[in-house]
């Protein structure tokens, strides 16, 4: 049978009190919607239907030529949200996922299993349930006395004894498609918040003799719903620990699993060692044998093989295999280091490619520079890109040696084997071969010191 599927994503959050809307903020790198999505995208849904509404456009944004999008321009609740997708898909033949774009730990997995649980007992409808420690604030799950669902009964709507029942709503069901449209007619907004409940249509359908059940999730976990930023945090932890766990069973060593941080889409490759309060954000790789240190700030950024990164902020780079880099250096978008290359404490590259086997140990700043192989920089050179209006590119060739203290105004160009003498302000090219000394001539002028600091009582 065909599954189609719907992600309601239309409200504001407004427990969030936040200018972005709910499902746009981000758990472990990506939306709580993208996270939504992926997991519904493991049903194969034929087509699936986006409700957007608060800030509609920037939600439209997240998953454009992904899904399709429905409108609900007033956000009167979650069933009356399902009905805008009534166009797109009212009276097909299938069964169809309805989930809460805030529930981003829901595996696609369980959905799989949901799905099939709900085909196998033949039901119109079938809510994800788990069984919740403290169930505040999620719809609870009534059962008669021979254990069947008879209807759902929101936090704001329930007794006090129902509020003691632990099974809660997750906010994901599977309906028969055509069912779910004809019965979004019956609701009604006569509750305590004063919406169209999609929970309704549990008791509307038992009310018409129709087959209703519920799947129970091992991990209540999973179902987590994100309302507000506490249990945000509590969803980004949950994420982190599963990411992480993913990656010590590929072979990637952690010191302190719970104090690293790893975006979802980040891949690691086995015997990585990492220690504790690295942070590897965006499409960051990491092959095999680098080391990452204590305080590791990595986006975006492909790590080379046995490549050591100690203490230092990568962004948007490339380093290459037996690369070593800090601590505290700071690479800044689109540099490459070659292999065998090294960068060491308090320097900064952007925008720059270093040749093989190259150096850069202390104190330097190296902007919009092409680099040989084997060229060593000594400390303290700066390569002065910028005149206040536009960048320069310097290009250095291979086995270059600049001495400590150079400073090279860009553009600029050292020939292969070139040298600068150390505190040389290089303003013009140095051919291949040619040293280049570009500072004043040394005055020693004897005794002066003696006379005129060390004894003022001769003066
Ligand atoms: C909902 C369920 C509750 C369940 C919980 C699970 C209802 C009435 N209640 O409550 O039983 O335990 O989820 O997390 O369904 N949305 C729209 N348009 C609207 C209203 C909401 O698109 O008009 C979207 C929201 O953006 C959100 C999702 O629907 O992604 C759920 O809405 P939310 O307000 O968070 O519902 P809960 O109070 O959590
Ligand atoms: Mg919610």
């Amino acid at each position: 049978m065909t599954n189609y599927a719907i992600i309601l994503a239309a409200g504001k959050g407004t427990r969030m009190k936040s200018n972005l809307p709910k499902v746009l903020h981000k758990v472990s790198g990506i939306t709580m919607l993208e996270h939504v999505f992926r997991s519904v995208s493991a049903i194969s849904p034929a087509k699936n239907i986006t409700v957007i509404g608060h800030k509609a456009e920037s939600v439209r944004e997240v998953l454009q030529g992904k899904s399709e999008f429905a409108l609900q321009t007033e956000q009167l609740g979650t069933g009356h949200a399902v009905m805008m997708a009534q166009e797109e898909l009212a009276g097909l033949d299938g069964q169809t996922l309805v989930i809460a774009g805030d529930t981003p730990l829901i595996t696609g997995e369980s959905l799989q299993n949901l799905v099939d649980f709900h085909v196998n007992h033949k039901n119109v409808a079938t809510i994800l349930t788990a069984t919740a420690e403290d169930p505040f604030g999620y719809g609870r799950i009534i059962r008669n006395q021979n254990g069947e669902v008879v209807k759902i009964i929101e936090q704001k709507d329930a007794s006090e004894f129902e509020q003691q029942i632990k099974e809660i709503n997750t906010g994901t069901y599977i309906f028969d498609n055509k069912r779910l449209f004809d019965a979004l007619k019956d609701l009604n907004t006569n509750n305590a918040q004063g919406e169209y409940y999609l929970t309704d249509l549990i008791s509307i359908f038992r009310q018409n003799g129709e087959k209703v059940g519920a799947f129970t999730l091992h991990e209540f976990e999973e179902s987590l719903g994100v309302n507000d930023r506490a249990a945000l945090a509590i969803v980004e932890d949950v994420m982190r620990r599963r990411i992480n766990k993913k990656h010590m069973l590929n072979g990637v060593s952690f010191q302190n699993p719970k104090a690293t941080y790893i975006d979802v889409d980040v891949e690691i490759a086995p015997d990585v060692i990492i220690e504790a309060n690295v942070t590897l954000k965006g499409q960051t790789k990491i092959s095999s044998g680098a080391v990452l240190t204590n305080g590791s700030y990595i986006v975006d950024s492909l790590i080379g093989e046995n490549a050591v990164i100690t203490n230092s902020m990568i962004e948007s780079s490339k380093v290459e295999r037996n690369v070593t880099v800090g601590p505290y250096a700071h690479l800044r978008p689109d540099s490459t280091l070659k292999k065998g290359a090294h960068v060491g404490n308090f320097v900064e590259v952007k925008a720059s490619r270093l040749g093989e086997n190259s150096k850069a140990g202390h104190l330097t700043y190296i902007g919009n520079a092409e680099v040989g192989s084997d060229v060593n920089f000594g400390a303290g050179t700066i390569l002065a890109n910028y005149d206040g209006q536009n960048k320069y590119t310097t290009v250095i060739g291979n086995n270059v040696f600049i001495g400590s203290n150079s400073t090279l105004i860009a553009p600029v160009e050292l020939g292969d084997n070139a040298l600068t003498a150390a505190g040389s302000v290089i303003a013009e090219d140095v051919p291949a071969d040619a040293v280049a000394i570009a500072r004043s001539h040394q005055v020693n002028k004897e005794g002066y010191a003696r006379k005129k600091a060390h004894h003022p009582s001769q003066q």
